[in-house]
C-alpha cells in the first residue's frame, strides 16, 4: 500500500482495537460492543484483520440513516444520481492497487485478478448509471377504453419507484464485485442500502464503503457498511422492519433467510453445481480449453465454476488426454505470484474439499492426478470414472477438484444435471447447432452456454438459478427492476378525452 494510499484509508482503522471500523451514518464508528471479528488470511494461515462486531441498536442506526436519507435522495434527479456513481467508478478507480492488496490478503485472489475484480465494478458501476437512465426514466400509458365497456375516461401512468432500503450481502469470492453488483442498482433507483460485507472481504468491503464516502455525492446515511458476526445478528440485520429489500449471494443460510424475511422482494444466489456436457461432435480443443478455464480459475471457487464433466465415453479418453494436459501446466503456489491456484479460503472449506475427494476415492474414482494438500493449498484434482454414488457427483467443492463422468450419451447426461439440486448454470459442447438447442431446452438450469464455459459476465447479461440455487434474476437491468416497484397514477375525466 502506498503512503498516499495510507493517508486517503487512514480513517478506517481504529488504532486502539487494531480493528476497521463499520461505516454508519457517514460516519466511520468504532462499535460499543468493543467485540471484534478476526480475518484469516487463507495463505498464511495467521490472523490478518480484525473488524467491529456491531450491535443491534448500531444496525438500528444504520437503518434509520437509510430511511432518513432515502427520502432525499429519492427526489435527487435521475441524471445526479447517474452522476454521483460515475464519481464513485472514478475513485475507485484510483484505489484499485489498494483494493486488490486487501483482496489479495483475504481471499487469496490472484493480484491480477484481483485488479481485475477492482476494474469490472468500476465497469459495471458505469454502465448501471446509463441503464438506470434508460430504463427508469420510461413508463406506460393505459387508456381505459381497451377494456370491454369502458370509455375513454381514465388514462393511466405507470413508472417505476424504489423500495426504500436494500439490504445487500456479497459473499467472499467478489465481495467487491458482487457488493457494487447490488448497491449500484439500488441506488441508480433512488433506494439506501445496508450493506454486510462477508466476513472474509470484510476489508475489501470497507474499503469500497470508502469510495462512496470520498466521492462526496451521497446523502450522509445513505450507504452504510456495518460489520457483523452473522452467527449472532445475520437474521436480526435481514428481518428487520425497515429492510424492504434483499440482495443475497451465498450458501445455503440464504435458504432460511428466505424464509424468515417476510414480505419483500428477494434476489438470492446460492451455488451452482455447473455441467458441462461434452458430445462425441464436439470440438475437443475448444471444450478442453474452457473445462480448465471454468473448472479452476480462482481455484474453482466461483458459484459458475464448471463443477462436473459429462463427457460421451467414445471421446472421454480424448478429451481427458487435453484437459489433464492443461492441467498440468496450472501454476500452484501464492496470490501475490499469481499463480492459476491459490489457498482455499479456509481450513474448513479444504477439509471439505478434502472429505469429497476421499470419498470419492473409496468408491473407486480414478486419479488423473496425486491428490495433494499443503495447509489450505490444494493441488488440481482431476478425477475421472466419477459415478452417482459418490459425493462429488452432487457436492459443490469449491475448489479445484473436477469429477468427470462418463455417459452413453446425451440423454442420460442431460438426467444427471436435471437432478442436481442446485441449477444456476451449465454448458454444452457440440459443433451441431440444433442439438446444442435441444440439449440447452432439456437442461433446467438457469443459464445454458453452448461451447462456452458458465459465467455470470457481461455483468449486464440476466443471472439466474433453478431449483435451491436462487430466486429472481440478476444482472443490471433486472437489478434495476427488482429494486423497483410499479407505481400508477391515474387520471379520471369528466366525459371520454376524445375520439378519432
Ligand atoms: O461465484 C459467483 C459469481 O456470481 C460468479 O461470477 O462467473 O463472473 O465468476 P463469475
Amino acid at each position: 500500500m502506498s503512503s498516499s494510499n495510507k493517508v486517503f484509508f487512514g480513517e478506517l482503522f481504529d488504532a486502539a482495537s487494531g480493528s476497521y471500523k463499520s461505516y454508519i451514518n457517514g460516519q466511520w464508528l468504532r462499535s460499543c460492543s468493543n467485540k471484534v471479528v478476526t480475518i484469516t488470511n487463507p495463505a498464511t494461515r495467521k490472523e490478518e484483520f480484525k473488524v467491529q462486531a456491531c450491535t443491534r441498536e448500531e444496525i438500528d442506526a444504520a437503518y434509520e440513516g437509510c430511511t432518513e436519507a432515502q427520502k432525499i435522495w429519492r427526489q435527487v434527479p435521475l441524471w445526479k444520481r447517474a452522476e454521483a456513481l460515475r464519481k464513485v467508478a472514478s475513485v475507485l478507480r484510483e484505489q484499485r492497487d489498494t483494493i486488490a492488496e486487501c483482496l489479495v490478503n483475504e481471499i487469496a485472489k490472484a493480484r491480477k485478478d484481483s485488479l481485475s475484480e477492482v476494474d469490472r465494478s468500476a465497469d459495471l458501476i458505469e454502465y448501471c448509471a446509463e441503464e438506470g437512465i434508460r430504463l427508469l426514466s420510461k413508463g406506460d400509458f393505459l387508456t381505459s377504453d381497451a377494456f370491454k365497456g369502458t370509455d375513454r375516461t381514465k388514462l393511466c401512468l405507470s413508472s417505476r419507484v424504489p423500495l426504500g432500503n436494500v439490504l445487500c450481502i456479497p459473499p467472499f469470492n467478489y465481495p467487491v464485485n458482487l457488493a457494487v453488483s447490488k448497491i449500484a442498482p439500488a441506488l441508480i433507483s433512488g433506494n439506501a442500502v445496508l450493506v454486510k460485507p462477508p466476513t472474509q472481504g470484510a476489508v475489501s468491503g470497507l474499503h469500497l464503503a470508502q469510495c462512496f464516502d470520498k466521492a462526496g455525492v451521497f446523502p450522509k446515511g445513505l450507504v452504510n457498511f456495518v460489520t457483523v458476526r452473522a452467527s449472532e445478528n445475520g437474521d436480526y440485520l435481514a428481518e428487520h422492519p425497515s429492510n424492504n429489500c434483499l440482495s443475497f449471494t451465498g450458501g445455503d443460510v440464504g435458504l432460511s433467510l428466505a424464509k424468515k424475511v417476510g414480505m419483500i422482494p428477494i434476489q438470492m444466489e446460492l451455488g451452482g453445481k455447473d455441467a458441462c456436457i461434452v458430445c462425441s461432435d464436439a470440438d475437443l480443443d475448444l471444450a478442453a480449453k474452457h473445462i480448465i478455464k471454468g473448472g479452476f480459475s480462482y481455484s474453482g471457487q466461483r458459484c459458475t465454476a464448471v463443477k462436473v464433466v459429462l463427457v460421451e465415453g467414445e471421446v472421454a479418453d480424448q478429451l481427458i488426454e487435453k484437459v489433464l494436459g492443461g492441467v498440468n501446466k496450472l501454476t500452484v503456489g501464492m496470490p501475490d505470484d499469481n499463480c492459476n491456484i491459490t489457498p482455499v479460503i479456509s481450513e474448513t472449506s479444504a477439509n471439505f474439499i478434502e472429505k469429497l475427494v476421499m470419498d470419492a476415492k473409496e468408491k473407486g474414482a480414478k486419479f488423473l492426478t496425486e491428490y495433494r494438500r499443503e495447509g489450505n493449498l490444494i493441488w488440481p484434482c482431476l478425477l475421472d470414472h466419477v459415478r452417482p454414488d459418490m459425493d462429488i457427483a452432487w457436492e459443490e467443492p469449491f475448489g479445484p477438484v473436477l469429477p468427470i463422468m462418463r455417459v452413453s450419451n446425451t440423454d442420460q447426461a442431460v438426467e444427471h444435471a436435471n437432478k442436481n439440486r442446485v441449477a444456476l448454470q451449465s454448458c454444452v459442447f457440440t459443433k451441431d447447432i440444433e442439438k446444442a438447442i435441444k440439449i440447452s431446452d432439456s437442461v433446467q438450469s438457469g443459464t445454458v452456454q453452448i461451447n462456452g464455459a458458465p459465467a455470470r459476465g457481461p455483468d449486464h447479461f440476466p443471472f439466474q438459478g433453478f431449483r435451491d440455487s436462487g430466486i429472481g434474476s440478476q444482472g443490471i437491468a433486472n437489478s434495476i427492476g427488482m429494486m423497483t416497484k410499479t407505481k400508477t397514477t391515474v387520471i379520471n375525466l369528466n366525459s371520454p378525452s376524445f375520439t378519432v
